[in-house]
């Protein structure tokens, strides 16, 4: 009988296609790869709240507000899935926040840069769910089944998130010449982190091999990079933004645009804790946490009462 707990089944499994699930066997390198980049994603959707939960009580009108309220709170469930896939790996919750507490574990780059007006929240939505589009619809076909699956139900939401962004920038391009100063300032500074956000050119890529390997990643950082470049800028031109790269330009023999170097000496401090606002999102997740903490013993309390009322009766 042909064993079915072993490197090489399991590869066959992952080269036929197959999805892995919870209970099936696995190499430890995989469960802790996706261990790594499932609490770092489910991180940062939680994360990534903040700097557009600060902009509900000054949002320009009831729609704009109401908008902005659906999409933070799908970002809350899509970290909600994301820590319940993870879960499935064998790593408790309270290990995934402890770990994303003590810099153990990161968070997307993005989320460390400061919200500063109306026009940044377009620009996120745009920029950062746009990018955050194409890198989920490719982990949509994602090996491991839980993570594939979340992905499906999360990228069904993220385009109200890009849609909702780009009608932002699109109407402040339809304003006043202030208006459009500030959606042209909102692209400047968000345009060059949002390309980080794919991670390193995958040369520099530490976890590319196995990821490609063993099918977590299905298009490398450089690919979905280029194709979230290639839609983006016929986005800008169309709405009138200039984009803040003198070396953007088609390359007709690539197929795709040529585009100028980006500084990963910045993407490096940001990711190591030296980013503008590192501090700031961190110490209000960990005070929010501890100030939440009744809500979980009480929920914790609620089990272990009925547990112990079903023992009664059992
Ligand atoms: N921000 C922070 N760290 C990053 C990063 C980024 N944008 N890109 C890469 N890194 C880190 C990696 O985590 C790794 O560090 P680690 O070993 O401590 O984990 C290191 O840089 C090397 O990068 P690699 O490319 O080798 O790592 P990966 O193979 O994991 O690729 C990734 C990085 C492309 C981000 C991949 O992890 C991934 O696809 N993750 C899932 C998507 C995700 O996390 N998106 C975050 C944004 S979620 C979001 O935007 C929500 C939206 O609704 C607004």
């Amino acid at each position: 009988m042909h064993n079915e707990h072993t490197d090489s089944h399991f590869q066959k499994r992952i080269d036929d296609g197959e999805h892995i699930e919870p209970k099936d066997y696995m190499p430890d390198g995989y469960r802790k790869h996706l261990i790594r980049q499932m609490s770092q994603h489910a991180h940062s959707e939680v994360i990534g709240m903040q700097p557009e939960g600060n902009w509900i009580t000054r949002a320009p009108s009831l729609r704009a507000k109401q908008i902005l309220l659906a999409k933070i709170q799908d970002e809350g469930g899509h970290g909600l899935y994301l820590y319940s896939a993870a879960e499935t790996l064998g790593i408790s919750r309270a290990e995934m926040i402890e770990q994303l507490h003590t810099g153990k574990a990161k968070y997307s780059n993005i989320f460390n840069y400061p919200a500063l007006n109306w026009a940044d929240i377009g620009a996120i939505g745009w920029l950062v769910d746009g990018a955050a589009i194409v890198n989920q619809v490719s982990l949509q076909r994602t090996s491991f089944g839980p993570y594939s699956r979340a992905m499906v139900r999360i990228c069904k939401e993220e385009s109200f998130h890009q849609r909702q962004g780009y009608e932002i920038m699109a109407r402040m391009m339809k304003g006043t010449k202030d208006q459009q100063a500030m959606a042209q300032d909102a692209m400047n500074r968000w345009w060059w982190p949002a390309l980080m956000m794919f991670g390193p050119h995958d040369i520099d890529s530490p976890h590319s091999g196995d990821a490609v390997k063993w099918k977590i990643k299905r298009e490398s950082n450089d690919t979905l990079r280029q194709k979230f470049i290639d839609k983006t800028v016929q986005q800008a031109e169309l709405i009138g933004l200039v984009m803040p790269d003198k070396d953007i330009k088609w390359n007709e023999s690539k197929g795709h645009y040529d585009h100028g170097k980006i500084d990963w000496d910045e993407f490096h401090r940001v990711i190591k804790g030296n980013g503008p606002c590192n501090k700031q999102r961190l110490d209000h997740h960990i005070n929010y946490f501890n100030e939440g903490a009744w809500v979980r013993d009480a929920a914790e309390a609620y089990k272990i009462k009925h547990l112990k009322e079903e023992l009664v009766i059992a």
